[in-house]
């Protein structure tokens, strides 16, 4: 089977986290997600998964030994492929280590513009506005020990109006690129490591 053993990790409503699944339904994705890892035990993402019979677990990120928790249960499921899908955590440099080359995060602009530290879900789009910029858009990339600092896989813009709110911008670049690149950059993974 060329499809990979995902683990989906996401903090929030998990929209991406549906692309991932509704991809994988439809058959463009041959991959299967083997769990779906929140540090909020009310994101919306774990509900997602528990609809789709995936397992869903939270493990609080404020314990001491919330890194060992998050490696086991990812080598416990033989993890090929971790998905950062709005994961509002930072990852462990162990974690880096142990998945390098095979951990992927969604970022909603055009890296390396509006990324790093303290560039996060609406932030980004208020500055993007702020700035001036004419188009905007979402990234795929690998993760390093840096903050949205690894080797870029897809990106894709979207165009800026001067009538938009940082709401407005936010679920363009949600809709019309991020559901759209992560698919397209997991797929990319599969054929390759196939
Ligand atoms: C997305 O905007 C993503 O780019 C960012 O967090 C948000 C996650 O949205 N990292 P969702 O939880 O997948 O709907």
């Amino acid at each position: 089977m060329r499809g990979l053993r995902i683990a989906v990790l996401a903090s929030g409503s998990g929209t991406n986290l549906q692309s991932i699944i509704d991809a994988i339904e439809s058959g463009i994705l041959e991959s299967q997600i083997v769990s779906v890892i929140s540090n909020k035990v009310d994101a919306f993402a774990l509900e997602r998964a528990r609809a789709q019979g995936i397992p869903a677990y939270y493990i609080d990120s404020k314990v001491e030994e919330y890194d060992m928790k998050l490696l086991c249960r990812l080598e416990e499921d033989e993890v090929d492929l971790i998905v950062l899908a709005g994961y509002l955590k930072i990852i462990s440099s162990e974690l880096i280590r142990a998945y390098r080359g095979r951990i992927i995060n969604i970022h909603p602009s055009l890296l390396p513009k509006f990324g790093g530290k303290g560039y996060y879900g609406i932030k980004v789009h208020e500055a993007v506005l702020k700035s001036g910029e004419a188009y905007s858009g979402a990234t795929v990339h690998f993760v390093d020990e840096g903050v949205d600092t690894g080797e870029i896989i897809l990106q894709e813009s979207v165009p800026v109006y001067s009538t938009d709110t940082p709401d407005i911008l936010q679920r363009r670049v949600l809709y019309e690129v991020e559901h759209k690149i992560l698919v397209q950059a997991i797929k990319k993974l599969e054929e390759e490591r196939g």
